[in-house]
């Protein structure tokens, strides 16, 4: 469980400041999808570099699993317990795709396989890359599959949280769809906590919860799906 309470955090522009979250609490839960939306300029991406504990807030408290995420434990919480997926992907481009996901397993302090290739090609066959591709530089491969080798290295180091902005901001409504669905899977099969930052509606109507960032507050936009069944 990954516990916000009473977040706060502002940028200062000269002599003003802009406070981007006010007392912002949530709670995800573990193995569920979540997307979260707002307009542009709300703080999706300051919240998300939070959340991963690439930044910490002025005030309030992150908890993970009944752990208090405290200044000195940042380091070690964004090392081990995250796994990112950015919208410009972020791969290394001149490594192949394999590559990229061997070397996501050495900058972790989780065991890390000694079958380490092995381990890299399953998953990447997971997010639907074959060997062959695998095998290609970065730069020989499209959007769609270079976004599906940055989820496998999100997933690289064995991490429970799988963060993402906007991963399919530069992609077509088809390849967004298949983002989706393994995103869908990570937290559906794999007990994964995955959190999507988006502007489309089309992926939040996939999530298992939709979150709206608002005037620095986070607010649950639609009940579960198990309660809206029933
Ligand atoms: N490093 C920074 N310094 C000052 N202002 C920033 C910084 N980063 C973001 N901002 C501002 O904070 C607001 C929220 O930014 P951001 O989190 O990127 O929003 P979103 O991802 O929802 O578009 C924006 O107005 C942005 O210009
Ligand atoms: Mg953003």
């Amino acid at each position: 469980m990954l516990k916000l309470i009473n977040l706060n955090y502002g940028y200062t522009d000269g002599a003003s400041r802009r406070s981007i979250l006010q007392d912002c609490s949530y709670t995800f839960e573990d193995g569920r999808f979540y997307t979260i939306l707002g307009p542009s300029g709300s703080g999706k991406t300051t919240l998300l570099s939070i959340l991963a504990g690439l930044d910490s807030a002025e005030s309030g408290e992150l908890w993970y699993n009944d752990t208090p995420i405290t200044s000195a434990q940042l380091y070690h919480y964004r090392r081990n317990q995250i796994g990112i997926v950015f919208q410009q992907y972020n791969l290394i481009n001149y490594l192949t795709g394999i590559e990229n996901v061997e070397l996501a397993m050495t900058e972790t302090d989780n065991a890390v396989p000694k079958n380490r290739r092995e381990i890299a090609y399953a998953l990447l066959e997971k997010v639907g890359i074959v060997q062959s591709k695998a095998n290609r530089p970065i730069s020989k491969l499209s959007g769609g599959e270079q976004q599906r080798i940055a989820i496998a290295r999100a997933l690289a180091a064995n991490v429970d949280l799988i963060f993402a902005d906007e991963p399919t901001g530069n992609l077509d409504t088809a390849t967004e769809q298949e983002i989706i669905r393994i995103f869908k899977q990570l937290a559906e099969e794999f007990g994964k906590t995955v959190i999507v930052v988006t502007h489309s509606e089309t992926v939040s109507q996939f999530s298992d919860e939709r979150v709206l960032l608002a005037e620095g507050q986070l607010h649950r936009m639609n009940p579960k799906k198990e309660e809206a069944k029933v």
